[in-house]
């Protein structure tokens, strides 16, 4: 039940650092990653000829930080697919690759008939999942379980994080063995993801700014989300929840794809929301953060506590602490999840069931 909350949104936001330290602690032994019992060799690795991360929605959104992590820590090459897409694009897998399969509830029936097609195509499947003995689980070839807990809210929160944190370890796990970071790097990684529980406990204990943010803005009409490098996959999930949960029309932009047409759309009063926790692309997003006020945006930005320019460009900050940046949409995503949620409560919407959405798509 409800534990005392008001709404199972909110209490699975607020289960994010037990859950997390659930689905990492257990795999890290003596300072080492190891994946449950995956039997996964460097030769194994580098044998792949590509990875494929395959997912719907919020897990297809986690599959996108995916997609940056492993290419940048492991350098094997990722291509990330909606399952809808690629279980119809004749896919062009081989036996030398693998296939990510990404899922909360381990049904979604797109998900499960990529996983199929993939195997029929002999590729290795490994799958992220949530619910134990559920199809997805049972058809791959090695499962690593995101330690969620049940998720009731159809706005998928806890299981995201839990989804980013079993790919942080599969990314050091895979880059590790084959040889592509030194050891100080993926032990200095690794304590970073220890500590993100604590760090998430801070962001929530610091929700009112996001509150108070959404009670002063919660007529909007349509809302962008613009963010670069790991932060514009963040973006598509903080749209994505925005959307299902409030009804407020929003999109999410890579910062530099701004010009190339959304400007466009931004007018007096138009909210801009960036999260902005990549340090070598703070300054890019400055200068996109300057081209949406001159044009009347009102931005909310989300940043790490000691980027103090970030308060001088946005019109309202939102800070997170100052965590690495490869491992900071773990922390970030949890301030675009209480924004969705304190504008759709503003908006009186049924935050735990909204219009039109199962938790589990289980048809076509
Ligand atoms: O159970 P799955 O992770 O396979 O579900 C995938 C999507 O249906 C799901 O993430 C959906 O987008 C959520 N409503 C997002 O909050």
């Amino acid at each position: 039940e409800k534990a005392g909350y008001e709404h199972f949104m909110m209490k699975e936001m607020c289960e994010e650092p037990k859950v997390i330290r659930d689905t990492v602690s257990p795999r890290i032994k003596d300072d080492n990653i190891v994946l449950d019992n995956i039997k996964i060799t460097a030769d194994d690795l580098k044998n792949i000829g590509k990875i494929y991360i395959v997912a719907c929605g919020t897990a297809y959104h986690a599959g996108v930080v995916g997609k940056y992590i492993i290419e940048k820590l492991a350098r094997i090459p990722v291509e990330v697919d909606v399952a809808s897409e690629f279980r119809y694009r004749d896919p062009l897998i081989c036996d030398r690759d693998m296939v990510i399969i990404i899922s909360q509830s381990g049904e979604t029936i797109d998900t499960l008939f990529a996983l199929r097609e993939s195997k029929k195509k002999g590729a290795r499947v490994l799958s992220i999942v949530n619910v134990v003995g559920s199809s997805i689980a049972r058809e791959s070839d090695d499962v690593l379980y995101t330690w969620a807990g049940p998720e009731i809210a159809v706005a998928s929160t806890k299981a995201y994080n839990t989804q980013l944190s079993a790919l942080y370890l599969v990314a050091l796990d895979f880059a590790y063995k084959l040889g592509r970071i030194e050891k100080d790097y993926y032990s200095n990684v690794i304590e970073g993801l220890k500590a993100i529980p604590g760090e998430i406990e801070k962001v929530l204990a610091n929700r009112d700014t996001i509150q108070k943010f959404a009670s002063q803005h919660y007529n909007a009409k349509s809302i962008f989300f613009i963010g670069r490098g790991l932060d514009y996959a963040l973006s598509m999930e903080g749209s994505l929840k925005l959307k299902e949960i409030s009804y407020i029309h929003s999109e999410a932009y890579a910062g530099g794809e701004l010009k190339h047409g959304t400007i466009a759309l931004i007018e007096e009063g138009t909210l801009v929301i960036c999260p902005m926790t990549q340090d070598n692309l703070v300054e890019k997003m400055i200068s996109n953060i300057k081209e949406v006020k001159a044009r009347g945006a009102v931005v909310l930005a989300i940043a790490k506590e000691s980027n103090k320019q970030v308060c001088k460009a946005a019109d309202v900050v939102v800070t997170i602490p100052d965590v690495d940046s490869l491992i900071a949409p773990i922390v970030a995503v949890t301030p675009l999840q209480l924004f969705a949620y304190y504008m759709a409560l503003q908006k009186g919407c049924d935050v735990d069931k909204p219009r039109n959405l199962a938790k589990s798509v289980t048809v076509e």
